[in-house]
């Protein structure tokens, strides 16, 4: 996804751009651009690629006195990846540039507007429309031009602007977008994410809904879309620089796979006190509330998704209600028959994930009461919730999800046992045990994560294949999704997923010679039907690496390959059981020398729908 940067001070402001578009990198995005102020105007380089090649080309730009700028990394949406298409963009007359993350949904109809009155466009991109609006409206005061030009804009934007005729300040402005500011000493920023200013600054704050800010090197000034002056307090980031960054590991991913032991224990041992009681905090849901509840929807993206796939499960079995999970993307279309008596529970990390964004919306439209799972704090989707979970996973950079999943997982495991214990399902000595077996989740992690060389063994010998079939029942089926999109997203071999009972209905037909299907069986009572599955796809010619509990040897005796999951109550076994999945991924990809931090196509914030 787009990302954006900017930068007014007293240093020289091109390091300082390229510096941090380089930490917006895990983003995703095909090209990069810069503008900056300089004696004769806005000064615009940019081009499609990575940083590394716009830095080739700015090498040889003399730029030390320009001291104010703003950046970008552009994830094409509107028109191709090129340098034509790239941010920013300056209009005709040269008075203004724009950075624009998002997407401007009226821009044909913008177009139609601006040519008839004399404006011309050179770019296929949604973006360029802003600038050229803006420079309509612009009569000599930036804020009114930019407020002007914001009326007619339909979509998301997060936008960075530079007014030629204002050398000294950005204005940055932002609805459905990200967009933070930090506060310097004597220079202030603006970017997409906290990493890009974590370097110069620590005290950020996040604009907020359709806020409008002024920065000079010495203040930022921020107004509502009324126009009231706004004031927010900065938040203090207490991360090391160097958790953002690879702390020497090979990827962002593989460091945030080893992280999971720590990232588990800080989301849930906070919430638990000595007596075992989960305190989770909430301030508008009342434990009558959740007496009322009679049924349950989660929704969410991709990984999250998935989250709530395996969360459903225990959730129907533990409260007796029914429980769906449903991808937001299309639970906002579908008319969810949900009422004060429906818990929606949102899932996601970055918190700005538009589908997810707008199942949130829907699900507060139609009255449901609302706990969102969210990883970035003060994000939109953390913003606008009734209650707000949030997974302490820190910083996840690597755009496959895994420090972000086990945590979403946990956390909602936690919020089901504290809704047992209200509701009366299970016991307090019930709910005692369950918590303990969870307490033990980050030891079971490590003790995978001390092991990882059966896995790499095992990777290094189908690397080289060309399609996978994940097969499960229950929770193994719902963590097989998990598993094979982490595989597909980073290795780029096709995977697919498939309820194991399902394969005798069309997809066992796939299977030939030399297959490779990996089999989740710890879900134990369904494992004899799991074994004769296994059977089944062996009897065609297929290769087997079976998941299994400490003690099967059932399945053992069956499979070619097998990974075992450490003794751990049920509770606990899907939050292992998806580790060796994911190192899996890892090291398959690692050995094909995939871009594994950075896959081709994907971004990590999906801000658009
Ligand atoms: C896959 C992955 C994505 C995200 C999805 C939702 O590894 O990371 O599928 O899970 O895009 O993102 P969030 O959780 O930020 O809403």
């Amino acid at each position: 996804m787009c990302g954006i940067v900017g930068y007014v001070g007293v240093k020289p402001a091109m390091p300082i751009l390229l510096d941090s578009l380089e930490k917006l990198e895990y983003r995703g995005y095909d090209s990069a651009g810069v503008a900056l102020i300089s004696d004769s105007g806005i000064m615009i380089r940019k081009t499609r690629g990575r940083i590394a090649d716009l830095r080739k080309i700015v090498a040889s730009v003399p730029a030390d006195d320009c001291t104010v700028g703003i950046g970008h990394t552009r994830w094409a949406t509107h028109g191709e990846p090129s340098d034509v298409n790239s941010h920013p963009h300056l209009s005709k007359s040269g008075r203004v540039a724009v950075v624009h993350n998002g997407i401007i949904e009226n821009y044909i109809e913008l177009r139609e507007y601006l040519r008839a009155r004399g404006y011309s466009f050179s770019t296929e991109t949604d973006s360029e429309v802003v600038s050229e609006l803006i420079d309509y409206w612009y009569n000599g005061d930036p804020v009114a031009a930019v407020r002007k030009a914001e009326q007619q804009l339909k979509g998301s934007y997060a936008l960075g602007i530079l007014f030629a005729e204002f050398p000294e300040q950005i204005i940055a402005l932002r609805k459905d977008s990200p967009l933070i500011v930090g506060i310097g000493e004597g220079e202030n920023f603006i970017a997409s994410d906290i990493p890009a200013i974590l370097k110069h600054t620590r005290e950020v704050f996040r604009l907020g809904e359709r806020e409008l800010a002024i920065l000079t090197r010495r203040r930022v000034t921020v107004f509502d879309h009324l126009g009231n002056q706004v004031r927010h307090e900065t938040e203090h980031i207490a991360w090391d620089a160097t958790a953002a960054e690879k702390g020497g590991y090979s990827h962002f991913m593989i460091k945030e796979i080893f992280e999971q032991p720590d990232a588990i224990a800080k989301t849930i041992a906070p919430r638990i006190d000595d007596e075992l009681n989960i305190r989770l905090g909430f301030k508008s849901i009342t434990d009558e509330d959740i007496r009322n509840i009679n049924s349950i929807k989660i929704t969410a993206c991709g990984s999250a998704y998935h989250v709530g796939v395996v969360a459903k499960h225990f959730l129907k079995k533990t409260l007796n209600i029914p429980v769906e999970a449903e991808l937001a993307s299309e639970f906002r279309y579908d008319d969810p028959i949900i009422d004060e008596h429906t818990l929606v529970i949102i899932v996601s990390q970055s918190g700005e994930t538009l589908d997810t964004l707008y199942a949130l919306r829907e699900a507060k439209k139609r009255g449901a009461r609302v706990v969102s799972i969210v990883n970035v704090v003060a994000s939109s989707i953390a913003n606008e919730s009734e209650e707000v979970l949030y997974t302490w996973a820190g910083p996840e950079i690597a755009v496959a999800t895994t420090k972000a999943y086990s945590t979403q997982l946990a956390l909602i495991e936690l919020l089901c046992l504290y809704m047992a214990g209200i509701r009366g399902s299970m016991t307090k000595a019930e709910i005692d045990g369950e918590i303990r077996a969870m307490q033990a989740i980050p030891a079971g992690v490590q003790s995978l994560l001390d092991n990882v060389k059966s896995v790499q063994y095992i990777a290094s010998l189908y690397f080289n294949c060309q399609d996978v079939f994940f097969i499960g029942r229950n929770i193994d089926y719902a963590l097989s999704l998990e598993a094979s999109l982490k595989l597909k997203e980073i290795s780029y071999i096709h995977s697919e997923a498939y309820a194991a009972g399902e394969l005798k209905h069309g997809s066992i037909s796939l299977i030939e010679d030399g297959t490779l299907v990996i089999a989740l069986c710890t879900y134990r009572p369904l494992l004899e039907k799991m074994v004769s599955n296994i059977k089944e796809v062996k009897a065609r010619g297929a290769k087997v690496i079976a998941v299994i509990n400490h003690d099967d040897t059932q399945t053992e005796a069956v499979a070619d390959h097998v990974i075992r999951i450490p003794e751990c109550k049920d509770i606990a076994v899907a939050s292992l059981t998806i580790v060796p999945l994911q190192l899996l991924a890892y090291y398959i990809a690692s050995l094909k020398g995939c871009d594994i931090d950075k896959p081709r196509n994907l971004a990590k914030s999906v801000t658009v729908e």
